[in-house]
């Protein structure tokens, strides 16, 4: 009989590398979503609405692996309706799949539950292992992303199920070539000229390769070690600025326009997201993954951008 791993929420960015990622390795994989459509290729979607038990709690029994993807989009404004849309689809989603899990005669092995490597303090100094600093300040504008993280992982470590392992995903940018990733967005500002420093461009951004996310699923799954909190990002972390240098390298761009971080609310506000995405300094190490042996295909940053963008 074929493995299964069960993929929450598993209809996105990440859901989407990740079915490809495991279909290639002879894995049933099953997205559970609130809009199932035929496919082409062999995932089985699986209704659900992220709030409430159902029919879909049949497909957790004996699975190899639940991951947990679910939850609106945090590329919005921060508005009230927004706060308690980010919030909701997060928390309700890993309410209901603790209790399935708990409910299950044979529960997965292991439920890996979305989190993120925003969740640790804004920071200028040594990067963070998985034991860093929690917290949000005003200076970064992330006190309201610090909360939904710490929530997220309040409700996911209340939920009790002892015959399964859980791992947090700390996760920091993950870089893809697929349209509903960061990195195309940034290679399209590259070519407009717009590819220079954000907010004068000396704060720290943490990113993880697609396929090496993938893989560090895989490893942690295999690793029974493995629990908790696990951080989800390269070994090398870069400022905005190495970052957009690298954007302007790959684009061949002569220039590109810094934007002070006024331009950046400005620019924020008429494309109805939030400048803490690119302001807050976002520095970590993945310590569990490094001291578990993982070893990186793309450890750095330029060779990382310049191989995804050969798929462009
Ligand atoms: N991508 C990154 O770089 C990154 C980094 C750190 C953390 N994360 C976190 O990892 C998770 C997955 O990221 P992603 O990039 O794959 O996100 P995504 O592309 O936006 O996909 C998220 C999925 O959540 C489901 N969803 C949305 N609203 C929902 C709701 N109200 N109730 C239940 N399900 C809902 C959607 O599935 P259906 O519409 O099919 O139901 C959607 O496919 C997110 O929670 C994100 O915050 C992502």
């Amino acid at each position: 009989m074929k493995t299964k791993i069960v993929l929450a929420g598993g209809s996105g960015f990440l859901g989407s590398i990740l079915a490809s990622y495991f279909a290639t390795k002879d894995v049933e994989v099953v997205v559970l979503t609130r809009n199932p459509r035929p496919r082409a290729d062999l995932v089985r979607e699986v209704c659900w609405d992220g709030a409430t038990m159902g029919g879909w709690k049949t497909e957790l029994e004996g699975a190899r692996a639940l991951i947990n993807l679910a939850g609106v989009s945090v590329n919005c404004r921060y508005h009230v309706r927004n706060r308690l849309r980010l919030l909701a689809s997060r928390l309700d989603s890993t309410r209901v799949l603790g209790e399935a899990v708990a409910r299950c005669a044979h529960p997965p092995a292991i439920w890996l539950n979305s989190s993120t490597a925003t969740i640790y303090k804004h920071n200028f100094g040594p990067p963070w292992d998985e034991a860093g600093e929690i917290g949000g300040c005003a200076e970064a504008k992330d006190i309201f992303s610090v909360q939904i993280a710490t929530e997220w992982e309040r409700v996911f470590n209340e939920a009790e199920t002892p015959q399964t392992r859980k791992v947090a995903l700390r996760c920091a940018m993950v870089l893809g070539h697929a349209r509903n990733s960061v990195l195309p967005n940034l290679l399209r500002l590259g070519r407009l000229g717009l590819g220079g420093n954000l907010d004068g461009g000396r704060q720290f951004v943490s990113w993880i390769h697609q396929e090496d996310f993938c893989r560090a699923v895989e490893w942690i799954i295999e690793r029974p070690e493995l629990s908790g909190p696990v951080l989800m990002a390269a070994p090398n972390a870069v400022t905005n600025a190495e970052l957009m240098a690298a954007i302007r390298k790959v684009c061949a761009a002569p220039f590109g326009l810094p934007a002070a971080r006024w331009m950046l609310e400005v620019g924020a506000f008429l494309l109805r997201t939030e400048t803490e995405l690119m302001i807050k300094s976002r520095r970590v190490v993945p310590g569990k993954l490094l001291a578990s042996g993982f070893i990186f295909h793309h450890p750095h940053l330029f060779s990382a951008i310049t191989q995804l963008t050969k798929h462009n």
